[in-house]
């Protein structure tokens, strides 16, 4: 018998969407945020660059609005962009009122320029630990809540649906399997980065939300759009960590193994074309030099100025002997962020009544095929809160049902599966995603990978572990497949799907693809 537990609302996932939906939410009812890691494990706590917001006297609204729908390559949901630009400076300034300190030029707030900006918009804290900074703001916010309850360590493994609604989550803490009920549920739970051999995303990224989501019907969209960041650390055993964009926003510059600048032959914005273009242009520089990597140069930079302007990639780069301020870094593209995910509205509504979804994990159309730098955390920020105020018109305005939470549900088979097997698939599959459907794709590397990724989900998907390890191979193995699936679908190149059978964006290409289960598997519409 598992324990039971009652809840208004859920949340699932303590980055900057979840923490964000719990500040709303706690003045509503009472909330519960579940995280598997510790509380900080999120992507959120390693953002670098920082935060684009409309906020300088140079900027405005709607050249936000412009750069964010030149980024998306003609695939944004123009009226999820107008939402983010425009709620983005108040959900900006009420953090700075609850206690974040982003960087400032004098009295001024300090704005820097990132990749497809075409103004100076980008805040950032302590150089270049911004996420940080805006996880400590939101955790100490949350914390003041009385309502608000956080369970860290505490895994959602799947989603409970009856007649059509979602009623909570199995969650697992320790070796125990835990219903938990709730009227609504938000999922927060980030991105899948880790599905790719190379990635900037941390440990926790694996797809779950999107993964538990599709297995009950819910509609994921534009799945095939990854977006790979162009310049991770390049060192045999040695983890991809990020070189922030605003490196090259502040001059760092990119060349090839023979100390060539290359950007300037691919785009005319050079090293700050959008990164989709920077990503390709580095791997076709990589082919032609016969080279695992480029280097990003640096070293005409003041040397005071690269220590303070960004601390830690200087002295994690030192840590692994690379000083930034003396030598070029080798980089290479690694996996970096989904724009597509869990289909919502623009306020987090999914497809299943009582479920919602915000940030990384949810798609709303607002990054379409490639996400402007820097768009996510004001996305965490603005989605969370809307998401949140869904959830409360939907439980304030249906008269909620408590005898759905009576229904009994299935008991969990607890199956186990070895750790060295567990090992070998994940990384089968993250190797498949990123030797076959990575940066560069095509039919066939994709028809490889479909065959290598249906043999592994074929011996996991139909399981109910209560393992960790063993769940996110399943989710990994789900969302592995479903951006392939959607990848092969779509015959075209759009933003950050580039397939070389099919160069062009060919009639169609504005059609967004969404994917749905099926009694027999899944089907792409
Ligand atoms: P996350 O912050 O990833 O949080 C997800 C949460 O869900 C975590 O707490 C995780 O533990 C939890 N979780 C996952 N699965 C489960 C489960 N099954 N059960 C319970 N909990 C679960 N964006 C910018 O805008 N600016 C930047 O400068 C920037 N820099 C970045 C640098 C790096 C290295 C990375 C990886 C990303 C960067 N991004 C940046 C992207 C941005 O950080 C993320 O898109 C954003 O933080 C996602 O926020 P989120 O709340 O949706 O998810
Ligand atoms: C970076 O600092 O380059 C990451 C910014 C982002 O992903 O938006």
């Amino acid at each position: 018998m598992s324990e039971k537990i009652y809840t208004d609302y859920l949340i699932i996932g303590s980055g900057v969407a979840g923490l964000r939906a719990a500040i709303e939410l706690g003045i509503k009812g009472r909330v519960l945020v579940v995280t598997k890691d510790l509380p900080t494990e999120s992507s959120t706590e390693y953002a670098q660059g920082g935060v684009a917001v409309a906020l300088s006297d140079e900027d405005e609204i709607g050249i936000h609005f412009e750069d964010t729908i030149k980024a998306g390559d003609g695939l944004c949901n123009e009226e999820a962009v107008k939402v983010l630009v425009s709620e983005g400076p108040e959900r900006i300034i009420e953090l700075i009122n609850w206690g974040a300190e982003f960087d400032k030029e004098g009295s001024k707030l300090a704005f820097t320029l990132e990749a497809a900006h075409s103004r100076k918009r980008i805040l950032h804290a302590h150089g270049d630990s911004t996420g940080r900074e805006i996880e400590r703001v939101l955790i100490n916010k949350v914390s003041t809540l009385k309502n608000v309850k956080k369970a860290s360590f505490t895994m959602a493994v799947d989603l409970i649906v009856k007649e059509g609604k979602c009623i909570g989550a199995f969650l697992l803490k320790g070796k125990e399997i835990i219903k938990c009920f709730s009227k609504a549920t938000i999922l927060a739970t980030g991105g899948a980065g880790q599905i790719y051999s190379r990635t900037t995303n941390p440990k926790v990224c694996t797809g779950d939300g999107m993964a538990m989501a599709f297995r009950m019907g819910v509609y994921l969209k534009d799945m095939e759009f990854v977006q790979f960041h162009p310049t991770a650390l390049y060192a045999p055993g040695i983890p991809a960590f990020l070189l922030s964009e605003a490196m090259r926003g502040e001059g760092a510059r990119l060349k090839n193994i023979h100390g060539e600048e290359f950007m300037k032959n691919y785009h005319p914005l050079g090293e700050l074309a959008p990164r989709d273009v920077v990503s390709r242009s580095i791997i076709s520089e990589m082919v032609k030099t016969n080279s695992t990597h480029v280097y990003l140069d640096m070293t005409h930079l003041d040397e005071n100025f690269l220590k303070n302007r960004f601390p830690t990639i200087y002295s994690t780069c030192l840590r692994f002997n690379f000083d930034i301020t003396k030598q070029p870094i080798p980089v290479s593209p690694a996996a970096h962020f989904i724009m597509g995910g869990v289909e919502t509205d623009i306020n987090g509504k999914t497809n299943i009544e009582g479920l919602f979804a915000a940030g990384e994990v949810a798609c709303t159309g607002v990054h379409g095929a490639n996400r402007l730098a820097s768009n996510s955390l004001l996305e965490g920020l603005v989605y969370g809160y809307r998401a949140a105020h869904g959830a409360i018109e939907y439980v304030e305005g249906s008269q909620f049902d408590n005898t759905l939470f009576h229904v009994s549900t299935l008991e969990p088979d607890k199956q186990y599966i070895e750790y060295s097997e567990i090992n070998k698939m994940r990384e089968e599959l993250r190797q498949t995603m990123w030797e076959k459907a990575g940066v560069i794709r095509c039919g066939e590397s994709l028809g490889i990978a479909r065959t290598k990724i249906t043999s592994i989900y074929e011996k996991v998907t139909e399981r109910f572990f209560i393992d960790p390890l063993a769940i996110e191979l399943k989710n990994m193995t789900t969302v592995g497949l479903l951006i392939t699936e959607a990848a092969l679908a779509r015959k075209n190149s759009v933003g950050a799907h580039y397939r070389t059978d099919y160069k062009e964006k060919l009639p169609g290409w504005e059609k967004h693809l969404r994917i749905r289960k099926t009694e027999t598997g899944f089907e792409v519409f």
